[in-house]
């Protein structure tokens, strides 16, 4: 799950800092981030991306996973770019001196004072959803006298075997404009003409948490098969953006495929496309998000109470829950955890872990293996890196956890943990 997780003294340890003392340095719930693993997996990525499509690519971590100034800053230190879906995100990009031809601007409903902040700070790339949005960003940016190099995104109608909530390629979907249906087709025709904009590229994203490459040659195949339409058409892409989606370990049953096995099939796959219709390999650009963040991250809580409800289930009340990580309640997603000060002693109990809002689904998970746990204990909750500090909410007016990066041992607060005071700032 993430190779810096050991245990020492019978405690829990990430990134060679020990878990309970962490809990009682910063508090808890308390998001915990080891700096290594962000910058391994990164690293991993961009080798893989450079050798396969020989330096013409670029990695684009979706912030959407977890943004926050220090993330921003080791993208810009390991030299990647930002896939970002908010005017928020990119300000918190440029705030630390994020260079802006590295950021693409990716999201469907863009509002004008986005695309206007997006087109005044010079942003690399934008990835556009719909013709109103397209149109939109046409009209700014001619009337701001400048040429924005746009990408489409489009459903090349490939479903890959993930969740519901989070499959994004298939015709059915609410984002991009369908291939199938010609839509994608007349969207580019348009696009060609408009002022204002440069059509540089075409973008899918087939959905998130997927362990499997096939379905990603294969959208790589459609889109390069588009590509040729486009060709066909006398418009000629130079950007191809393959998305984001690759899967990680939550459980023993993820079986993630490695970076670079998916880099080398996808990137033949797209090659040989390209050679059958004698069309240049496009500068390919990926996302990840999840595959970044997640496995770098876990979550650490205090016990408050231990229920049992006999014949039915025992129920283990932590001081967290769907405020600070709403997947359970969302999707079912699982994880896995560990009593970090009793990481030795076998898992000899199955619980579920319940959340501190008003909420009966508000739970971390069912059904988990874990320590027997009591009201003192700390536990930790694996590969909590992404989606979870950024779908925080607050709910039952909790604070928003602080979150904590860990390198070679020591930590340093990289979120302030919010206070009763700052929650209420914004109230009139
Ligand atoms: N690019 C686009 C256009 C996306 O929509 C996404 C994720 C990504 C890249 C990054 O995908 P990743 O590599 O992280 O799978 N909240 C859900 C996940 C939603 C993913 C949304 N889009 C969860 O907690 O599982």
């Amino acid at each position: 799950m993430n190779d810096t997780l050991n245990i020492a003294n019978g405690h829990l340890t990430i990134g060679g800092a020990d878990c309970v003392e962490l809990a009682k340095e910063y508090d808890t719930p308390l998001y915990v981030m080891d700096e290594g693993t962000v910058r391994r997996a990164v690293r991993e990525f961009k080798a893989s991306m450079d050798e396969c499509y020989d330096g013409r690519g670029m990695v684009c971590y979706a912030t959407k996973a977890f943004c926050c100034k220090e993330m921003c800053r080791i993208m810009k230190d390991e030299g990647i770019g930002l896939d970002t879906v908010s005017a928020g995100e990119i300000y918190t990009a440029l705030s630390v001196g994020f260079p802006p031809e590295r950021i693409v601007f990716t999201s469907n409903n863009k509002k004008d004072e986005e695309i206007a902040y997006a087109i005044d700070n010079h942003i690399g790339r934008i990835t556009c959803d719909n013709m109103e949005e397209l149109r939109r960003i046409s009209a700014i940016a001619s009337e701001k006298g400048r040429q924005v190099r746009v990408i489409l995104r489009l459903k090349p109608g490939v479903e890959a075997h993930t969740f519901e909530a989070v499959m994004t390629g298939q015709i059915d979907s609410k984002f991009g404009f369908a291939i199938e249906t010609g839509e994608a087709l007349a969207a580019a025709k348009e696009t060609a003409k408009l002022p204002g904009i440069d059509l540089a590229g075409i973008h899918c994203h087939i959905g998130s948490q997927i362990h499997d490459i096939a379905p990603f040659e294969k959208a790589a195949e459609v889109m390069a098969v588009f590509i040729a339409k486009l060709h066909d058409e006398g418009i000629e892409i130079k950007d191809l953006s393959l998305g984001g989606g690759f899967g990680i370990k939550y459980t023993e049953k993820d079986i993630p495929v490695p970076y670079g096995d998916y880099m080398k099939r996808v990137s033949k796959r797209l090659k040989e496309c390209c050679e059958k219709y004698s069309l240049p390999v496009p500068f390919v650009m990926i996302e990840p998000g999840r595959s970044i963040a997640a496995p770098a991250g876990l979550t650490l809580y205090t016990v408050g109470s231990r229920k049992i409800i006999p014949g039915i289930r025992t129920y283990i009340g932590v001081d967290g829950g769907m405020c600070d990580d709403p997947r359970y309640a969302l999707y079912k997603s699982e994880y896995t955890a560990v009593v970090a000060n009793k990481a030795d002693e076998p898992k000899d109990e199955t619980v579920t872990i319940a959340g501190r809002t008003c909420e009966s689904g508000d739970l971390i998970g069912e059904n988990m293996p874990l320590q027997h746990a009591e009201a003192g204990d700390i536990i930790a909750v694996l590969a909590t890196g992404a989606y979870n500090y950024s779908m925080a909410s607050h709910y039952n007016r909790v604070p928003n956890a602080a979150v904590v990066m860990v390198k070679d041992g020591k930590s340093r607060v990289i979120v302030r943990r919010e206070t009763w005071e700052s929650m209420a700032d914004n109230d009139v």
